[in-house]
């Protein structure tokens, strides 16, 4: 608790720290203030799901998915489904919520961990994957897809894969993301071969 963003998190009522993430990563690139319809793909516990409500605004719609389920958020403008994003009946959820696709993909999908750190950044790696899938089906050609991806094995040909997706494509990490971790932010915008 001694953490500054663990403290801060707590001070302004963020569920976890990972919120000062989206905040940075918003601060630098923009893609929540105009945004309408955002979907947060490994919403749990809450803490993107709080920044992206307030930063949409009341006429917006976030719509957070979780294997767990995500406790009660009193924000009128955020809906939680609680799943697999892997799953294909979700998929077909989602694009039935949002039949005129998305604005912003947000991912900040982690394995549970097995400490064998190969198997878990490999299976990151898929959740990264499906997330870029999920934005190939829903977002707009001219929306923001935010991806958080560990680097390792196969990190290379995904970003690559990304680049063939998107037109625009940058790897970032933010301050709040702890510097040991492997973690990283891919931020890419305009889909190449038609969006949603
Ligand atoms: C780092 S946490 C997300 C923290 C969240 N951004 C916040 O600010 O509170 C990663 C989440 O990914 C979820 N997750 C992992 N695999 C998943 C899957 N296949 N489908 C849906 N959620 C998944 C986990 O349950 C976990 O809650």
């Amino acid at each position: 608790m001694n953490e500054p963003y663990h403290r801060m998190a707590k001070e302004r009522g963020y569920r976890s720290r990972a919120a000062f993430k989206l905040i940075q990563l918003d601060e630098r690139f923009g893609f929540l203030g105009g945004a309408k319809h955002v979907l947060d793909l490994g919403s749990a516990p809450g803490g993107w799901l709080q920044v992206a409500s307030e930063r949409v605004g009341g006429d917006g719609l976030i719509v957070g998915v979780d294997q767990r389920p995500i406790p009660p958020l009193p924000l009128e403008n955020v809906k939680t489904i609680v799943g697999d994003v892997r799953d294909d009946e979700i998929i077909k959820l989602l694009c039935s919520i949002f039949r005129e696709g998305i604005d912003v993909l947000l991912s900040d999908l982690s394995p549970d961990v097995s400490g064998v750190w190969e198997v878990d950044q490999s299976r990151q790696i898929e959740l990264a994957k499906a997330a870029l899938r999920v934005a190939r089906s829903l977002l707009r050609a001219d929306g923001w897809a935010v991806i958080k991806v560990f680097q390792g094995a196969d990190f290379e040909a995904f970003i690559e894969e990304v680049k063939n997706s998107f037109n625009y494509v940058r790897v970032v990490k933010p301050q709040a993301s702890r510097k040991r971790s492997a973690e990283v932010y891919i931020v890419a915008r305009g889909l190449r071969s038609g969006g949603a």
